[in-house]
């Protein structure tokens, strides 16, 4: 049996929209087998609770990263007796890539298991293909902190570690967003001195992250392409993140499209714990917290898990 184990991501990171993605020591896992006695392909998926998670067929990405691949590769894939299990430890549509976690971890699993000797590249442009954007993508497979591009329909990228002592924490509000929805609300145009602003803090952000300087990763924090619109589709999230700027010291943003909010620090959180809850119960948000740090090394693989 094929084990893997996928980091959950967090793409955009403010002024990095399309380009900016982290890998977290947060892990969805997957289980590939080959049983020959079975005829269908089954796909089981449960969440932390081991409760069963039924997703429509047009949702379900490892299904459709199969018959996407059957389609595209040059040879048919045999899903006679295909066997896969997930195991969802984070919410789904919550900004954590978890689109991007099932269709990295579907084409990586079933190139180890029937050796379409697909390579590093091959992966990532087959998994663009169906995620439209390289940010998720690329950091769930190789981990660490991540910017990429897309030219000529092919991903390109620089992967940056990052410092252990970096900690982060996420906060998971009861709220569901599909990316699809929240690229609505981008428009095609933005003024030329908010591209100046954004071009200044993405590289000051980019310096305060390789360099390990939670400060000058607050002064590259400020978007102006997408993070006040998607926030304002929620007045009740948008009301405790301007709250939690005004309060807390951390680097703080919008974790993809939403609707987790991320926040950075080199000490532990106690206080920020404290005041995020109660600002969360001010505005009535249920969510909860989960602490976490940087995975810099991608996807995990044990090809002979039992
Ligand atoms: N860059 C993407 C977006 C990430 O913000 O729409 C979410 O998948």
């Amino acid at each position: 049996m094929l084990k893997i184990k996928v980091p959950a991501t967090s793409a955009n990171l403010g002024p990095g929209y399309d380009s900016f993605g982290l890998a977290l020591n947060l892990f969805n896992e997957y289980q590939f087998k080959i049983d020959k006695d079975i005829e269908k392909l089954s796909i089981d998926i449960i969440n932390n609770n081991e409760v069963e998670v039924n997703l429509k067929k047009e949702d379900n990405l490892i299904l459709n990263t199969i018959k996407y691949l059957d389609e595209s590769l040059p040879h048919k894939i045999n899903t006679r007796g295909l066997q896969i299990k997930a195991k969802l430890n984070y919410p789904l549509n919550r900004g954590l890539g978890s689109s991007a976690n099932a269709i990295i971890a579907t084409i990586f699993g079933l190139n180890e298991l029937f050796n379409l000797n697909l390579a590093k590249k091959d992966i990532l442009s087959y998994a663009l293909e169906l995620e439209g954007h390289p940010d998720n993508i690329v950091p769930t497979l190789v981990g660490g902190f991540t910017i990429s591009k897309v030219e000529d329909n092919e991903p390109i990228y620089e992967k940056f570690e990052i410092a252990e002592e970096m900690q982060i924490l996420l906060f998971i509000p009861e709220l569901s967003i599909k990316t699809k929805e929240a690229r609505r609300v981008i428009t095609n145009t933005i003024k030329i001195n908010h591209a100046t602003q954004n071009i200044a803090n993405a590289s000051l952000l980019t310096a305060g992250l390789i360099k390990n300087d939670i400060e000058l990763m607050k002064k590259g924090s400020k978007d102006y392409i997408h993070q006040s619109k998607r926030i304002a589709l929620n007045p009740k999230l948008e009301k405790i993140f301007i709250e939690l700027k005004e309060k807390l010291e951390t680097p703080l943003f919008l974790s993809g499209s939403g609707s987790t909010l991320i926040f950075f620090s080199k000490k532990d959180f106690k206080n920020e714990k404290e005041i995020i809850k109660n600002t969360a119960d001010k505005y009535g948000i249920v969510n909860y917290l989960i602490e976490t740090d940087v995975n810099n090394q991608g996807i995990i693989i044990n090809k002979d898990g039992d």
